[in-house]
């Protein structure tokens, strides 16, 4: 008789290193989810340890594993595997169906920024990502409909020397408060300066129309985002 094995048995995922960020990280950078220069060290996801259910063998690749599965165990079904181009890096990852992107950057993923909880039903704009160059909101997104996309969020364009002027902008004229609103108010600005090249103060304000800010940061997203589109010069 055929065994069942579910999703959540044969994978044991045995640790997603360095994913808190250091305390340097306490100003625009970490709101964005880490600084930049700190990146490649804080948000590093290593040591996956992939468990057959069935027989206990341990392994760090995903393909032995399901060749060993294959193979050895013929008579279960494999589950199956998303991958996922986040800030230009493919992530195999373990997802349920139901599981939206927010929660798969979060989760499987170790992304903060744009991925943190907020209202988690399309109201509010913080979760926005970009999804092939365009403002998507990652709490209704599912993550199995995103493969074969690109998806970006705040880390990856903070962490790319190009829209280092933008991180710049952000800190110097207070677009963050809080923070909670930033990531998302941040990925939309990408978007809106590769759209617009110099965005007027009307285009800014419509594009952001969906981000929320409790903290009523809204003009000085207007002043960052047009201070950095004239240093990066219409992200080209
Ligand atoms: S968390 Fe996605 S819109 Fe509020
Ligand atoms: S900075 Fe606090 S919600 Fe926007």
């Amino acid at each position: 008789m055929a065994q069942k094995v579910s999703r959540r048995d044969f994978f044991k995922v045995g640790g997603m290193a360095g994913v808190a960020a250091s305390a340097v990280g306490l100003g625009i950078g970490s709101i964005l989810g880490a600084p930049a220069e700190a990146r490649a060290e804080t948000i590093t996801v290593t040591d996956f340890v992939y468990t057959c259910p069935l027989c206990g063998r341990q392994t760090t690749d995903y393909d032995a594993l399901v060749k060993h599965f294959e193979e050895e165990h013929p008579e279960a079904a494999v589950p199956e595997c998303a991958t996922l181009a986040i800030n230009g890096t493919e992530f195999k990852v373990q997802v349920e169906p139901h599981w939206t992107l927010r929660e798969t950057l979060l989760k499987a993923v170790g992304l903060t920024g744009n991925a943190k909880e907020m209202c988690d039903r399309g109201g509010c704009g913080s979760c926005t990502v970009l999804i092939d160059g365009v403002p998507a909101l990652s709490c209704t997104t599912l993550a199995v409909e995103c493969q074969g996309k690109q998806i970006e969020t705040s880390e990856g364009i903070a962490a790319d020397e190009r829209w280092r002027p933008l991180v710049e902008a952000y800190a110097k004229h207070d677009a963050a408060q809080c923070g909670y609103c930033t990531p998302g108010q941040f990925t939309v600005a990408k978007y809106i300066i590769e759209k617009y090249g110099q965005p007027t103060e009307e285009q800014i304000r419509a594009e952001l129309s969906g981000n929320i800010c409790r903290c009523g940061t809204y003009s000085r997203h207007v002043q960052a985002i047009q201070e950095a589109a004239a240093a990066i010069e219409g992200g080209n």
